[in-house]
């Protein structure tokens, strides 16, 4: 992990909160509106059943639960847990009017010491936040933990494609153009920074896969994304033999 990666990362709350006005708009913009695309991916990964619990850690402005409840007929109840109390609060604005607002919860929470009893939620989502958390091990532990025993983990994070030019090119947008942009339109540019370099130095593919098996779960598989950009992890805290 580099080291500026490293020290931003210990304030890494103080940030979310500063540019949480303006992280809506710079997600879909930087992204050209893809996150949505990948965001939809995690749908076709859910547990089957007709009353899923469902968990998503480092929410932020809620945006992967609100696509999940939309769209996901099982998932009857979701909680959204998140550091950043200014996150969070734009998240409930989004919602309150909704006619899914009941099924969603959004509250403050550390990922990495997850308020809830052993064996709670059917699935545990965790989206462009698993690379913002000071230890990566003990959320997935914690993921582990509050799993039923079928429950599945799915965690959606930036990564690096493989192929040579496009790797190419990305690096040169996530270096030059995004900090510039996202730093222009949030008058935060240190912060755009910081997520160029927590993407570069964050382990992704097999070796991200390796921390997950690590943490206990079975048939752990990585669905890379868009040439690679991001990466969906999906894992089983049992091998209860359903489909990923
Ligand atoms: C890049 S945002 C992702 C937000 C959201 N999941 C999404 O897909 O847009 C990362 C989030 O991780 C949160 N975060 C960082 N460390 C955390 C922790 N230990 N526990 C909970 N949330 C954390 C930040 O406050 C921020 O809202």
């Amino acid at each position: 992990m580099n080291q500026v990666a490293e020290e931003s990362r210990e304030e890494v709350w103080k940030m979310f909160d500063q540019i949480s006005p303006k992280y809506d708009l710079v997600n879909h913009l930087l992204s050209f509106g893809i996150d949505k695309y990948w965001r939809r991916q995690l749908i076709h990964h859910l547990p089957k059943g007709d009353d899923v619990r469902l968990l998503d850690l480092a929410t932020g402005t809620g945006d992967q639960l609100i696509t999940i409840v939309k769209k996901a007929k099982q998932v009857n109840s979701a909680l959204g847990l998140d550091m950043s109390l200014e996150m969070i609060r734009r998240g409930q604005r989004k919602i309150i009017d909704k006619p899914y607002a009941h099924q969603i919860t959004l509250m403050e929470g550390d990922a990495t010491a997850i308020n809830l009893l052993d064996e709670t939620v059917e699935c545990v989502t965790m989206s462009f936040g698993i690379r913002n958390v000071t230890d990566v091990d003990k959320c997935l532990e914690e993921c582990f933990r509050v799993l039923t025993p079928c429950g599945r983990v799915m965690i959606l994070e930036f990564s690096l494609p493989r192929n040579r030019v496009i790797r190419g090119l990305h690096l040169f947008y996530l270096r030059h153009v995004l900090p510039n942009f996202a730093g222009w339109i949030s008058r935060n540019r240190k912060a755009y920074r910081y997520l160029n370099n927590t993407v570069e130095s964050f382990p992704y593919g097999e070796a991200f896969c390796d921390k997950i098996k690590k943490a206990g779960f079975y048939r752990v598989k990585a669905y890379p994304l868009t040439f690679g950009i991001a990466t969906l992890y999906v894992g089983e805290k049992l091998p209860c033999g359903n489909d990923l």
